[in-house]
């Protein structure tokens, strides 16, 4: 029987020091894109692409996210009375009918692949998917969200898959970097994935980003690998010690990446959603285009 990607895991306990203070007591898939936290819009992309039940690895700063997917009586009954519906509306269905969310708490920050297997309990053994938030990804108007395109891939192929992308390879050390051979269009066979290579030994330009298929045999292999870069539990040492076993696939995904882990890819990405947000894209646009906008570029030189 062909197997298919109910659970999505968002490992969510990381410190997010780039973003202090605003992290402090927050975590960074909190921080809002215009008017949405980055967590909603991987939620989205998860639920877009069938998933039914999402698992959070959660750590120090654990309420934020039960409470933002929690259901908020006084706030729903307040927004009612003042005759709010739309708002209404929209804070009802940040979780929609029928998708369950599941928390785990990660005790001790030991690394993504960490993170990852302390989502076994929940996930058992089946496929799942791991989704890193802070890599927003744009829905592909043709081929919809990233992890959309891949569950199709799944359901083809029935193994791992990678979310990758083609990187400068100045900036390998970013990333978990792949050792591709041509599978079919845009996909690749990985032969090897190394986790932070210099671009000296960065075995080709093909990154991954934050979007992965997995297996849950990577589970038994987590369990056994030493630390690795950073002395942690690398997620990538894991795929390394699996694709000897099964077939993995690396997936150049159509859509564009923003790196919001990184400050400067945070606020592009602020400002490219904020262009096309249907109630103030044209306002921001108006506002990006005007005099006084420069004049205060010119005037506080960065
Ligand atoms: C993690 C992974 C890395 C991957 C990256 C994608 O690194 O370890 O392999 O390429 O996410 O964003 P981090 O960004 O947590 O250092």
């Amino acid at each position: 029987m062909k197997r298919q990607v109910r659970k999505a895991v968002f490992p969510v306990a990381g410190l997010g020091t780039r973003f202090l203070p605003a992290t402090k007591a927050s975590p960074k898939e909190m921080l809002p894109i215009v008017d949405k936290p980055l967590i909603q819009y991987g939620v989205e992309e998860a639920v877009a692409a069938g998933v039914e039940t999402l698992v959070f690895i959660i750590g120090r700063t654990k309420n934020a996210i039960a409470d933002h997917f929690d259901k908020a009586y006084e706030l729903e009954a307040e927004l009612e009375v003042r005759g709010k519906t739309d708002l209404l509306e929209v804070v009802r269905n940040i979780v929609p009918n029928g998708v369950e969310c599941v928390y785990v708490r990660q005790a001790e920050a030991l690394g993504l692949g960490h993170a990852v297997l302390c989502a076994r309990p929940v996930v058992g053994d089946e496929p799942f998917a791991v989704i890193l938030a802070d890599d927003l990804i744009e829905e592909d108007a043709r081929e919809g969200g990233a992890l959309s395109q891949m569950t199709r891939h799944f359901n083809k192929y029935q193994c791992s898959i990678l979310g990758v992308e083609r990187v400068p390879k100045s900036e390998s050390e970013k990333y978990g970097i792949v050792h591709p051979l041509p599978f079919a269009t845009r996909l690749s066979n990985v032969e090897d994935i190394v986790e932070k290579p210099k671009p000296e030994n960065a075995p080709s330009d093909l990154a991954v980003v934050g979007r992965y298929i997995l297996t849950p045999r990577i589970f038994d292999l987590l369990t056994n690998i030493e630390r690795g870069a950073g002395n942690e539990i690398q997620l990538t040492d894991g795929i390394a010690a699996l694709l000897h076993e099964e077939q993995v696939l690396a997936y150049e995904f159509s859509g564009r990446r923003h790196d919001c882990g990184s400050k400067l890819g945070y606020l592009v990405a602020t400002v490219e959603y904020g262009l096309r947000h249907p109630e103030l894209g044209e306002r921001f646009r108006n506002y990006l285009q005007t005099g006084g906008f420069l004049s205060a570029v010119k005037a506080d030189p960065p």
